[in-house]
């Protein structure tokens, strides 16, 4: 392992979207990193795509996040001191709500900390684990114009009605349940822990994934939103009011790791969103003027408005634009769909 002075993150999920752009942030912030992956080819798959940083990127196989033993070998060597906790089924269609959803994302979220209690040997400082906007939302409640969500609010959903769910209602509730049963689990143990908790959830998140994207096979669901609307004749309907760039999302995640004052708190990373704003502000670059549909410009459907705040001053996150947000997307996208063309 390379020197380096911030300490070792344990990543989970760092193959996708999300975990992607914090392993980059990690390691362009000064820390080394060890990412976990279901198979060996999956690990280096990950590690190819931060060749500048091979020194202090290394690999643990966990194949099943849901038991803490799985973790045993990650600790081993006992350099790690910090945990990013992304990995969790993120698929709004399943076949099997217990099993694709609740399961992997409930049990996965408690034997993270289960096995830096364990396996940590009192290093670990602090967790901080990609929860969503999905824990926040009330769903029952629609497009609640007038109403400001913020980190006082959690989706109510019970595990009874979680289990009866089904698509984006089976996710949201997958989400919520996940972060409550660490918050529980953090109260539980608190005699015993070395490492503090806090939660960054995010409204969809857009933005560049953190390599180059070569096709559009794999993508994130939040990103596949996106993808279908390029060289189609129709802006999405209102589903979800808010976003959040991929860039500033791994940026809250790796400074909550470090703010002191993060510990015990929940960020809502984010701003308010609606599709047609996405297309209208993509549409002002002529090049993707001509692969979005034009939609009802300037139309924002009201809604709830996404309080997004909190981070600013505590992680002090500075948002940036959903036209840099949405150029950069779709730009990626036309760009992997010329690849893909191509190949
Ligand atoms: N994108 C959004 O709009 C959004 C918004 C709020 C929160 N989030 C959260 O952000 C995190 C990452 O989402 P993403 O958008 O980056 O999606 P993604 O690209 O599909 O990545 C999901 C990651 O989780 C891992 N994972 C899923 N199920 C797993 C399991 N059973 N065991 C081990 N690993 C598993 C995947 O591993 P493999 O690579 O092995 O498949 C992948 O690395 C999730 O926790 C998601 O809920 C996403």
């Amino acid at each position: 392992m390379a020197a380096q002075t911030k300490g070792t993150i344990l990543v989970t999920g760092g193959g996708g979207f999300v975990g992607g752009q914090i392993i980059r942030e990690a390691l362009e912030s000064g820390f080394a990193v060890r990412l976990t992956a279901r198979s060996a080819s999956s690990a280096a798959r990950t590690i190819a795509r931060f060749p500048s940083f091979a020194t202090s990127l290394s690999s643990a196989i966990v194949v099943d996040m849901t038991t803490p033993e799985a973790y045993e070998a990650a600790f081993a060597d006992g350099s790690i001191t910090h945990i990013v906790h992304s990995a969790s089924p993120f698929n709004l269609s399943p076949q099997d709500t217990l099993r694709d959803l609740l399961k992997p994302a409930i049990k996965g979220a408690t034997s993270i900390l289960e096995a830096a209690l364990r396996y940590g040997g009192g290093k670990v400082k602090r967790v901080v684990a990609t929860s969503s906007f999905a824990a926040i939302h009330d769903l029952s409640t629609g497009a609640r114009e007038g109403y400001t969500y913020d980190e006082k609010d959690w989706n109510p959903v019970t595990w009874e009605e979680a289990v009866a769910s089904t698509g984006t209602v089976a996710y949201c509730a997958s989400k919520a349940l996940a972060e409550k049963a660490m918050w529980d689990w953090i109260a539980a143990h608190k005699a015993e822990i070395s490492f503090g908790l806090a939660t960054v959830c995010p409204p969809w998140v857009f933005g560049p994934y953190a390599h180059e994207l070569r096709d559009t096979k794999t993508l994130s669901e939040s990103v596949q939103l996106l993808n279908v609307i390029v060289d189609s004749d129709a802006v999405p309907a209102f589903d979800f009011g808010g976003y959040a760039d991929s860039r500033e999302v791994a940026a809250a995640h790796v400074r909550a790791l470090e703010v002191p004052e993060a510990e015990g708190k929940r960020f809502l990373v984010g701003q308010d969103f609606r599709y047609q704003a996405a297309v209208d502000l993509a549409r002002e670059d002529p090049e993707l003027a001509k692969r979005l549909p034009v939609g009802k410009t300037g139309e924002w459907v009201p809604a709830y408005h996404i309080d997004g705040t909190l981070a600013t001053r505590v992680l002090g996150l500075e948002y940036g634009t959903l036209k840099d947000t949405a150029t950069q997307t779709f730009r990626q996208l036309v760009k992997a769909r010329e690849l893909e063309a191509a190949a």
